[in-house]
């Protein structure tokens, strides 16, 4: 298994970020192929908490290659604070490489986020604002900035000298009175540059080559499926591809050099934002798996919706990324219910639906159908220690029970167990891990 992508089974919010750290262990490289600082890992380190917005969870294991591939849209200022908040920690951050063709978050596309936002009025997307959805749309109407343009300060001045004024007419338009200012935003942009030059290089290459070389690659994937451009709940989604092929074009490899895909879906599902949510529970059960799944957002601290585990969504992101494993993670949230409820499918005027509809006002019509499955006690303490020290045998019936259940609808093994935030707090039922790495 030299190469491995992970991405999200929902809508972001999986707990990708410690699945990703977990296997980085193994890993020679982790490559973030897509999104932006609109992503939010948190890994817990021992007793350190790590938020990362934009830099590779890999960034945390000392000798791997962390790679911010050319599908991903980097906000300088926001990637500089990254970098500095580990050097303070005492991280060296030498090993990262960044694409020289990924596009840059101006000013602006935060500006136009907003002001997009709030002319919808009604129909808002509820975006981060970080200036994601304008970046790529720059990038898609060839107006972006890329990052080797970023590094070169005549470059830079060139592009922004029609770029500027052609944004300042958009938000006049849009009348959102700000002015932009030329030559401040090309006295940042150039620091941040001179900053930056030396981790940017052809990452395609860097990524080619390792794997080549039989090296083991980490993908690690941003957002979820349902957040997907093209097979989320549009317009509810980002801007950019979550699902695994973009492991491939978002890195400047080939897909058949992707061995492994790993899909990780919490064992409930939350979204943030607006959008139909068939499995919403709006009732205490939701609050209570709120509160103990601590649900608020890593990036905007928004309160994330909560409900019951939708195998629809799961299975159409199977279908979409061909998963050979699944990471199940937060399943200790579950403890304490009597009764657990597990979506296998939807039925609308009488009949089976088994696919998420294009159509959103179709979905928000969905009825989900529940399969009922016994819940577990909370997990002592003293339990914990034996399941993570034993494995998989030491878990409580029921919870067997649960995965069981998901592993035959999905017809996908269920490879790793989520217990808890911490590294440690994992299950890990791989027959065969990647060889241990070597120096
Ligand atoms: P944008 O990516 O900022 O344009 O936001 C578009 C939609 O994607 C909004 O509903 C966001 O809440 C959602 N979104 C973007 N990134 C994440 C994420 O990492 N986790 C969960 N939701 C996200």
């Amino acid at each position: 298994m030299p190469s491995l992508a992970v991405v999200g089974a929902q809508w972001g919010d999986e707990g990708k970020g410690k699945i990703v750290d977990y296997f980085a262990e193994e890993a020679h490289m982790v490559v973030r192929f897509q999104g932006g600082n609109n992503a939010g890992h948190t890994v817990k380190v021992g007793r350190e908490v790590f938020k990362l917005h934009l830099l590779p969870s890999g960034i945390l294991r000392r000798g791997r290659l962390s790679v911010i591939g050319n599908g991903v849209v980097i906000d300088p200022g926001v990637l500089m604070e990254e970098l500095d908040g580990l050097e303070a920690r005492g991280m060296s951050v030498k090993n990262l490489r960044i694409s020289d063709r990924a596009h840059v978050i101006m000013p602006y596309h935060r500006m136009l986020d907003g002001a997009e936002e709030r002319l919808r009025k009604g129909a808002k997307v509820g975006t981060t604002g970080r200036g994601i959805g304008p970046a790529y749309s720059d990038k898609a109407a060839r107006l972006g900035v890329r990052m080797h343009e970023l590094v070169d300060p005549d470059a830079l001045q060139d592009k922004l000298s029609f770029l500027v004024p052609l944004k300042q007419r958009i938000l006049d338009a849009y009348g959102d009175g700000t002015r932009l200012d030329l030559e401040s935003i090309l006295k940042e942009y150039s620091g941040y540059g001179r900053r930056l030059k030396g981790f940017v290089t052809d990452t395609g290459a860097v990524v080619s080559s390792a794997l080549m070389k039989g090296k083991r690659v980490l993908f690690e994937g941003a957002q979820g499926t349902l957040l997907d451009v093209d097979h989320g709940t549009y317009p509810f989604v980002t801007s950019s591809t979550c699902v695994a092929s973009n492991a491939a074009s978002g890195s400047g490899v080939a897909p058949n050099m992707i061995d492994e895909v790993y899909g990780v879906t919490k064992a409930y599902t939350t979204r943030v934002g607006e959008g139909p949510f068939p499995t919403e529970l709006k009732d205490e059960t939701g609050g209570a798996l709120a509160q103990r799944g601590g649900e608020f957002g890593t990036t905007t601290g928004r309160a994330r919706r909560c409900g019951w585990l939708d195998l629809v969504l799961v299975k159409h992101s199977c279908v979409l990324s061909g998963f050979t494993g699944l990471a199940l993670t937060k399943i200790d949230v579950l403890g304490g219910l009597d009764e657990l409820k597990v979506c296998t499918h939807y039925r609308l005027d009488g009949r089976r639906v088994d696919r998420v509809p294009a159509d959103l006002s179709v979905l928000g019509m969905c009825e989900p159908q529940y399969a009922e499955l016994p819940g577990w006690s909370d997990i002592e303490p003293s339990t914990m220690e034996r399941i993570l020290s034993e494995g998989y045998g030491a878990l409580p019936a029921e919870m067997k029970g649960y995965i069981k259940f998901v592993e035959k609808q999905m017809g996908v093994p269920v490879v790793v167990l989520g217990l808890g935030p911490g590294r440690e707090e994992t299950v890990d039922r791989r027959k065969r891990k990647w060889r241990p790495r070597r120096g």
